[in-house]
């Protein structure tokens, strides 16, 4: 079989094939018994199920092989088996393979998404599940020849090569969730269009980072004297087709604050930075919208003015429902820094039908600024009744950079419709709007109303 004959069985109905190695199976009839259920062994279907089994390591035992074997039911053909040659002149053909169960949201550049019921699996999201959002071609950085340059007004200077980063300052860790701007843009653009791509609620993910603190690295350069309004200006490795980097900034005075815990990253969960995510060093603002954290960074500038990059300047600032693109004036809204209190559910899908009995509602919440969430309370009927959900244990105790993640079960009877919603609360009892007209902005970022899920109880 052609991998495109084996992509085509996706369903039950069309029957489920994945493949291992260059062996095709018909896996249909074991979809129901899956143990980690069918919504999950669905999500490999028409492909392969190595990406899959990488992350979820129960699969590395000799039995699965051979109960796979039972369901064979041919081959890949010869010229299939082999990825395909990549072309030359594609400004991406350079980007990195993805992990299949990313729902992609634009390929080049690429920006693609976990899919819910895998985004809240684990506290911390697996290097290959976490979201990726990038404007441009992901650069191919030569870790040997890498030099960050940090520098400031007077002709103050300092270069580091990725060693000297490593060496010369201390390891900071910190666990922290980024999240996109435009995280749930597509709620927003069911109430009027927006442009931006269409995330669902998947523009969030959580790792545990690790690098030196730009704190750090701003004092050994001789900037930390500053009084007064200041930046710190960051550019990335990444260029649009006129050389124009990538770039973002945040206040001096975050930068410099030792509890804002700012780093300079060059480890995700443990291991190298991947080369979607900035390989080999990028900014980390916790409590921060994902903009500023700048991947592939190369430069650091503490500047009397914020950077000059479209995406400070014009991008990722939020405006009055009225506002549209005739009437929108850029430089008149502050760029968007701490994010606003957030949740969403994961489990169960919208549309779904869920068995009667007991149902389990999952889903994350968040806040930026390190204001943790402190409660989340779900309704079953669309709002008018409230049960407190479940914060599941953290693995660590932290400042607030991370989410939350909650689960909630219930009873619920046969024959049913019922509207879930969950809305969550923060340190400083910030909450959600309840819906999503009054917030609608012509970006389509900040979307953060009570999220509802239509099930059927059959
Ligand atoms: N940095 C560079 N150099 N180029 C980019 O396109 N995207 C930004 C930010 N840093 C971006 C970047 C945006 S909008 C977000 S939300 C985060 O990176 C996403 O980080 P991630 O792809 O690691 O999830």
């Amino acid at each position: 079989y052609t991998r495109a004959e084996v992509a085509q069985h996706r369903t039950p109905s069309d029957r489920v094939w994945v493949t291992h190695g260059t062996d095709v199976f018909d896996v249909t009839d074991f979809v129901e018994l899956h143990p980690g259920g069918p919504d999950k062994i669905l999500l490999a279907a028409g492909g392969a199920l190595e990406p899959f089994w990488a992350l979820y390591a129960v699969h590395s035992q000799p039995h699965v092989l051979e109960l796979l074997r039972d369901y064979k039911v041919g081959e890949l053909s010869p010229e299939d088996a082999a990825p395909p040659p990549a072309d030359t002149e594609d400004p991406f053909a350079g980007d990195p393979p993805r992990h299949p169960a990313l729902r992609v949201n634009s390929l080049k550049p690429f920006n693609g998404e976990p899919p819910p019921e895998l985004l809240t699996q684990s506290f911390l999201t697996p290097n290959e599940l976490f979201f990726t959002r990038n404007h441009l071609p992901v650069p191919a950085v030569e870790p040997g020849s890498y030099r960050l340059r940090v520098e400031g007004p007077g002709g103050r200077t300092l270069s580091l090569s990725l060693a000297e980063l490593r060496q010369r300052f201390p390891k900071h860790e910190v666990t922290a969730t980024l999240q996109c701007a435009g995280n749930r843009r597509s709620e927003m653009s069911r109430v009027r269009p927006v442009k931006g791509l269409a995330w669902d609620i998947g523009a969030i993910s959580t790792a545990r980072w690790g690098g030196a603190r730009l704190r750090d690295v701003l004092l050994a350069a001789g900037l930390g004297d500053k009084s007064g309004e200041w930046h710190v200006c960051f550019e990335g490795l990444d260029t649009d087709a006129s050389g124009t980097p990538y770039g973002a900034s945040i206040p001096l005075e975050r930068a410099l604050s030792a509890e804002a815990e700012v780093l300079l990253a060059y480890e995700m969960n443990g291991q190298e930075l991947p080369r979607d995510h900035g390989f080999p060093v990028r900014v980390v603002v916790p409590g921060v919208v994902g903009a500023r954290s700048v991947k592939w960074l190369r430069s650091v500038a503490v500047s009397p003015s914020e950077s000059p990059s479209h995406w400070q300047q014009n991008d990722y600032k939020g405006f009055c429902p009225s506002v549209d693109w005739d009437s929108v004036d850029f430089g008149s809204a502050p760029a968007i820094q701490e994010l606003p209190v957030q949740s969403a559910i994961t489990e169960p899908r919208p549309g779904a039908a869920v068995p009667a009995g007991e149902l389990t509602v999952k889903g994350y919440a968040w806040s930026g600024g390190g204001r943790e969430v402190v409660r989340v309370d779900v309704s079953l009927d669309g709002g008018r009744t409230w049960r407190v959900a479940e914060l599941l244990p953290r693995p660590e105790r932290g400042r607030g950079w991370a989410w939350a993640l909650w689960e909630l079960r219930a009873p619920v009877a046969a024959g049913t419709r019922l509207e879930l919603v969950c809305k969550a609360v923060d340190r400083s009892y910030n909450v959600q709007p309840d819906s999503v007209g009054p917030i609608w902005n012509l970006r389509g970022v900040l979307s953060n109303a009570w999220h509802r899920v239509p099930v059927t109880v059959t």
